[in-house]
């Protein structure tokens, strides 16, 4: 097990974008994307994307069945994305907070579209498609938006609805949220 360190906002190398993966099922691979696990689960994370542990390729991890980080969040299947493309599949946003393990402490509410469908491969190079709505679709524009080197202070709208976890959630475990 190998629990990388998670970059935090203010690194440049958050602000990149990534480069696709063009190589499936090396040894190197397998490595990455199992390190990435070990990263997201000791951080109780939602999801992961590679540039966050310094790795500037086009792969994201996502899913949980619970998550203290969002207790009331539906469960999102364990998934490796890579390559991907989003599509919205119509122009209607929600807002809802989010946080990110590269900005620990902090949750801001952010606007995403509501329903897309997302494409891309999995680490064996199996293409993916599927059709999501409300979390589901929320973790993906989060973790995809890292791709782009976009972190989600970039995305708020409304800076009222921005501030420390502890105060603004103070019934979720800290322990969930440095
Ligand atoms: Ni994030």
């Amino acid at each position: 097990m190998t629990v990388r360190e998670i970059l935090k906002m203010g690194d440049p190398r958050l602000l990149r974008v990534a480069e696709p993966v063009r190589e499936f099922g090396t040894p190197a691979m397998d490595a990455l994307i199992a390190d990435m696990f070990d990263t997201m689960h000791d951080a109780n994370g939602a999801g992961l994307a590679a540039p966050q542990i310094g790795v500037n390729l086009q792969l994201v991890i996502f899913g949980f069945k619970d998550n203290g980080r969002y207790p009331d969040a539906p469960a999102v299947p364990q998934t490796v994305l890579i390559n991907p493309v989003l599509t919205p599949l119509s122009d209607e946003k929600e807002e809802a907070f989010e946080g990110c393990l590269s900005v620990p402490g902090l949750r801001g509410s952010v606007p995403r579209f509501t329903r897309l469908r997302y494409e891309g491969v999995d680490q064996h190079g199996q293409r993916i498609v599927r059709e999501v709505d409300g979390f589901h679709a929320r973790v993906v524009q989060h973790e995809v938006d890292h791709l782009l080197g976009i972190l989600y202070p970039m995305r708020i709208v409304d800076f009222s609805k921005f501030g420390y976890t502890q105060v603004m959630f103070p019934d979720l475990d800290p322990d969930d949220d440095d």
